[in-house]
């Protein structure tokens, strides 16, 4: 019997981890199975219970469980505490590990795959939620000059730099305080590009000379922030579909202790059609 991994969460029908994985597998000659595991929203619990007899040994989380799949772990590591939730567990003789993948993905994708270098840059964060909490711990560690969070809602802003502060240099400013201000590297940690067309409450003028704009959002046109970064001349745009790939990379990493390729996978996912 192979091993088996799943993505739980509500949705997961669109989920793209069932085909990363499986091409890893492939690639990597690793015996295990890869599915999609449909959970009630008040049924994660029992679903990765009844995930665990059938033989589960790791699980990818998506919307909306991030958080309950770090309160039913019994270890975490470092980074999963830091962002208060999980993208990827682990099945051990004591129970669940939790782990939270994303930021690892982010840099990855951002100094590896596109060749960003982040060491003394100015990095702006769009957005407070659960995306950008993920990856403020791991942006720091790449040795950034500075973290600035901006969010819609101020108070939220505040809070998530105040808890991030004793990591690194962080800091909120207000959406209309950032006019005058720019940065080498802008990512949008919102989910304002997943409802079609919206207006974003920044001001123009964020993107310095050669800035690179991120956005964690993928899509298979043109999202909304990389349409109004181009428009705002930001130098490189990329969107988040690398960062999905390599955060995969990472869990089946932890899950099976091999590395598999990406490059390939990426082709494979972006090729049209
Ligand atoms: P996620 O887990 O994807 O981060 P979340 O925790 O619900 O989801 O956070 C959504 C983020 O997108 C928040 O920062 C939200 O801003 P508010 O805190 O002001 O709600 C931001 N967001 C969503 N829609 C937005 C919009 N149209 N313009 C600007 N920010 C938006």
């Amino acid at each position: 019997m192979p091993d088996r991994y799943a993505v739980i969460g509500n949705p997961v029908a669109h989920s793209k981890s069932p085909a990363i994985h499986t091409a890893f597998a492939a690639a990597t000659g690793e015996d295990i199975v890869y599915d999609r595991l449909p959970a009630p929203l008040d049924g994660f619990a029992a679903t990765v219970e009844a995930f665990v007899h059938g033989g589960g040994r790791g699980l990818n989380v998506t919307v909306p469980f991030k958080l309950e799949a770090f309160a039913v772990a019994r270890d975490a590591s470092d980074r999963a505490r830091a962002a208060g939730a999980c993208n990827t567990l682990k099945r051990t003789d004591d129970g669940w590990y939790a782990d939270n993948t994303d930021g690892a993905g982010l840099v990855r994708d951002l100094t590896v795959n596109l060749g960003v270098a982040l060491g003394g840059r100015d990095v702006l964060v769009l957005g407070a939620g659960g995306a950008a909490r993920g990856i403020l711990v791991p942006l720091l560690a790449e040795g950034v000059r500075s973290v600035t969070i901006s969010n819609r809602t101020v108070a939220k802003g505040d809070a998530l730099a105040r808890q991030f502060a004793p990591r690194g240099a962080v800091a909120a400013v207000a959406p209309q305080d950032l006019a005058g201000q720019a940065f080498d590297v802008v990512i949008n940690a919102t989910s304002a590009g997943l409802a079609g067309d919206v207006v974003l409450p920044w001001p123009g003028g964020l993107f310095r000379p050669g800035a690179f704009a991120y956005d964690l959002v993928y899509a298979d046109v043109a999202t909304p922030f990389v349409r109004w970064a181009r428009e705002q001349h930001a130098t490189r745009t990329a969107d988040g579909l690398g960062m999905l790939i390599e955060q995969a990379a990472e869990s089946f990493f932890l899950w099976r202790g091999v590395r598999p390729d990406t490059r390939s996978v990426f082709a494979l996912l972006r090729a049209p059609g």
